[in-house]
C-alpha cells in the first residue's frame, strides 16, 4: 500500500494542469511506476471489467511521442500557426516522461454481448473509467511533487503510437499525459456559481 500524510480534500483543491515542466525532479521512475499501478488497479471500472490499459513512457521514449506528435501536427497546421505548437511539443518534451491511457476495446464489446441491456452504455461507461483512472494518476502526481496535464492528439497519433511501442489491436489511445517537475505557477481559476451548479433537497 502507497502512504502519504496528504489530507484528501487539500489534494483536491491543489492539483492543476502544469504545462510547463522539466526533467529535474528528484522523484524516481519507480516511484512513477509504484504511483501509475497502484491507480490502475484501484480505480472503479463498470463491471469491475477493468477495462484502462496505460504505456508509461520515460527518456528516449517519452522524448520519441512529442517528435510523432510535432511531425503530425505539422502535417495539418498551417504553417504561420506552427511555432506555437512547436513551442507546446518542446515544453512537453522536456518533461520527465508521459503517461498514454487507453481502453481495450475487446473488453467493451465483451461486456455489450454479456450485458445487452447496457449494450449502448458501455463505451459511455469505458469513457467515465479512463476519466477516473486520469484523475486519480494526475492527483497521485501532485501529491507526490510532479506537474502534468491531460491532452488529447488521438486519434492522429494512433497509427504511430500504436506501431512504434507495438500496441494490440484492441487498445484505444484516449488521452496522454506528459508530466515532471512543475516550472509553471498557474493562475487563478474562476469558479462559476455553486448555487446554479447543485441542487440539494431535504
Ligand atoms: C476531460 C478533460 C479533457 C481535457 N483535455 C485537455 C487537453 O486536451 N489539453 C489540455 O491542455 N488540457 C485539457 N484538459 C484540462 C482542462 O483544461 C483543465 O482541467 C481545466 O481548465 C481546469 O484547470 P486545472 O486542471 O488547472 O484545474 C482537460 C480536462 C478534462 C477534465
Amino acid at each position: 500500500m502507497i502512504q502519504t500524510k496528504h489530507d484528501f480534500y487539500k489534494v483536491v483543491e491543489e492539483r492543476r494542469s502544469i504545462r510547463g515542466i522539466s526533467k529535474e525532479t528528484q522523484v524516481t521512475e519507480e516511484r512513477i511506476e509504484e504511483v501509475v499501478a497502484h491507480a490502475l488497479k484501484h480505480a472503479p471500472t463498470a463491471f469491475h471489467s477493468q477495462s484502462s490499459r496505460v504505456v508509461v513512457l520515460f527518456g528516449e521514449n517519452h522524448e520519441k511521442l512529442w517528435n510523432i506528435t510535432e511531425a503530425a501536427l505539422k502535417e495539418v497546421t498551417p504553417a504561420e500557426r506552427f511555432q506555437a505548437t512547436a513551442d507546446k511539443m518542446a515544453a512537453f518534451r522536456n518533461g520527465f516522461g508521459t503517461v498514454l491511457f487507453f481502453e481495450d476495446q475487446d473488453v467493451v464489446k465483451d461486456l455489450q454481448e454479456r450485458f445487452p441491456l447496457y449494450q449502448d452504455k458501455m463505451p459511455e461507461y469505458s469513457f467515465q473509467a479512463t476519466g477516473i483512472l486520469q484523475y486519480i494518476v494526475w492527483t497521485s502526481f501532485h501529491i507526490e511533487g510532479l506537474g502534468a496535464s491531460v491532452q488529447h492528439y488521438n486519434p492522429l497519433i494512433d497509427d504511430a503510437v500504436q506501431k512504434i511501442w507495438d500496441i494490440p489491436n484492441n487498445w484505444q489511445l484516449m488521452a496522454q499525459m506528459p508530466f515532471g517537475h512543475p516550472t509553471e505557477v498557474t493562475g487563478e481559476k474562476q469558479f462559476a456559481s455553486l448555487e446554479e451548479r447543485m441542487k440539494v433537497f431535504k
